[in-house]
């Protein structure tokens, strides 16, 4: 797999001469020509590593002087810390929906002119035009695809290509073992139906997408959250505790690469280890792989599945939040559990239609998937950087944050005891939507988190919006 571009690399040399204070404050970067000559680099890399400092508002540009390191008005963010208990809580029926869905409709009473609150990026970070032009061609060629039945499974082009690309993730599934669902969710339900019943304990990571605590309601499944470090994710020595105690466990559900809100990748060999162990005690594992192509770094991240030698791992994905949030495309490789899986969604929602499905293939089968990806990391990566920035400098002190290697949210930890549905209230007042901490578990734990997506281009509405978030969160800090 190919290393960073060489302005990246060139923006990441500069990037450690100002944060080892080799380059101060108001001190004027190399020019543009002295790069060139300095790094052997052309003119493009150079400017364009000029560019991205600009942006993740490292250097500012003066009319007719060059680029100059800006003044900082702030420290960096502390990291969240790890998870201080082991102990995972006791087992429950999750009964969050009433929570999420009355949170979920105060955020929609009423339009708001800045959300953070969304799980995929701004539409302009995806590629309509090439999705477009492949649909259309689609049609053209298959003038009579309405009308016909659609492929029980999948169209053979998707469920192709889906496959090959499996191969980066270290996965090798055959294309007919792969199920077409809508979007992840589908898939997270199936899985789950697949290998467990009603009452049935299921363990998963804390905090969670509470996507995945309102499956686990509406199933009349059991959570039992399991600590999960910001870093590495679920912590597996609170995962074999948990099963000192409770010998019911049926599954595992975990999202191992960017995981939703914490950001964390798990080690590889941690990914081993969870493999082997949900093997020897015959519990299923479900992983979620939503978001691993937005990782950054030299090679694509591993799925747990890559380790999986009896079936028992059943992967779960979607294009939502990678290539098109519109077509609610995802897929399901359920190992052993493949031929009840296929009789579920054909119970329960029949095939997916098709035209999505063949244009996403056409996408995807050329090399502009590949350049669209890196765009999109490249876009996320200095948004985050941004939103970060802004925290930094505006939100009160004692502000934690997630600093992840990819994807689109940043996790916020709000000092002291802020109560973050008070947060989102007031912001939603603002016009600005948050999801509040509290939507992340069945416990109380995450009160003072917020997730802050970053999928939209950092403009001045945006850094305005961060500032009055900040003052609500201040005003609310200050409060006996
Ligand atoms: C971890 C995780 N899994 C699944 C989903 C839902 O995926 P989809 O939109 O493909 O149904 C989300 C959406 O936010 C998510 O964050």
């Amino acid at each position: 797999m190919e290393s960073a571009p060489l302005y990246r690399q060139l923006a990441q040399h500069y990037l450690h001469a100002i944060e080892t204070g080799v380059l101060k404050p108001g001190d004027r970067v190399p020019s543009v020509r002295t790069l060139m000559e300095l790094h052997g680099v052309s003119l493009s890399t150079a400017l364009q590593a000029c560019r991205q400092m600009e942006s993740d508002g490292l250097l500012e540009a003066r009319p007719r002087s060059g680029y100059f390191v800006r003044h900082r008005r702030h420290k960096p963010l502390a990291p969240i810390e790890e998870p201080v208990a082991t102990l995972p809580d006791p087992a429950q029926y999750v009964g969050i929906h009433e929570r999420i869905s009355a949170i979920t409709a105060r955020g929609h009473q009423q339009p708001v002119a800045v959300n953070f609150a969304g799980a995929c990026g701004a539409p302009a970070l995806y590629p309509a035009q090439g999705l477009r032009n492949a649909a259309a061609r689609a049609l053209r060629l298959h003038p009579q695809l309405f009308g016909s039945a659609a492929d029980s499974g999948g169209h053979p082009a998707f469920r192709a290509v889906l496959a090959r690309n499996a191969l980066l993730s270290r996965i090798t599934v055959a294309p007919e073992d792969i199920l077409v669902t809508h979007g992840c969710t589908e898939a997270l339900n199936l899985a789950l139906r697949a290998v467990a019943q009603p009452g049935d304990v299921i363990a998963v990571e804390s905090p969670t997408y509470y996507g995945l605590l309102q499956i686990l309601e509406s199933l009349g499944m059991r959570a039992l959250e399991i600590p999960s470090s910001p870093q590495t994710g679920i912590s597996l020595e609170a995962l074999e505790l948990a099963a000192q105690t409770y010998d019911n466990i049926r599954a595992v559900v975990v999202v191992p690469n960017l995981q939703n809100p914490l950001g964390s990748i798990m080690p590889d060999a941690n990914k081993a280890q969870l493999v082997a162990w949900c093997d020897a005690r015959a519990i299923a594992l479900i992983e979620d792989d939503c978001f691993s192509a937005l990782a950054e770094g030299d090679a694509p991240l591993a799925a747990l599945k890559a380790w999986d030698r009896s079936g028992g791992v059943i992967h779960c994905a979607s294009l939502h939040k990678i290539l098109a949030p519109g077509m609610r495309l995802g897929w399901i490789a359920a190992g052993k559990w493949q031929a009840r899986v296929e009789m579920l969604k054909y119970s329960q929602s029949r095939p997916n239609e098709l035209l999505a499905q063949m244009a996403a293939a056409e996408f995807m089968g050329s090399g502009a998937f590949e350049r669209h990806l890196r765009r999109l990391r490249e876009q996320l990566r200095s948004q985050r950087a941004q939103v970060a920035q802004a925290i930094a400098a505006e939100f009160p002190a004692g502000t934690r944050a997630s600093n992840p290697n990819g994807g689109l949210h940043l996790w916020v930890e709000l000092p002291g005891s802020v109560p973050s549905e008070a947060v989102f209230d007031q912001a939603m007042a603002a016009g600005i939507r948050v999801v509040p901490g509290v939507m992340f578990s069945n416990s109380n734990r995450f009160d003072h988190f917020l997730r802050l997506n970053c999928g939209t281009p950092f403009t001045l509405e945006i850094e305005r919006a961060l500032r009055t978030l900040a003052a609500v969160v201040a005003r609310l800090a200050d409060k006996p």
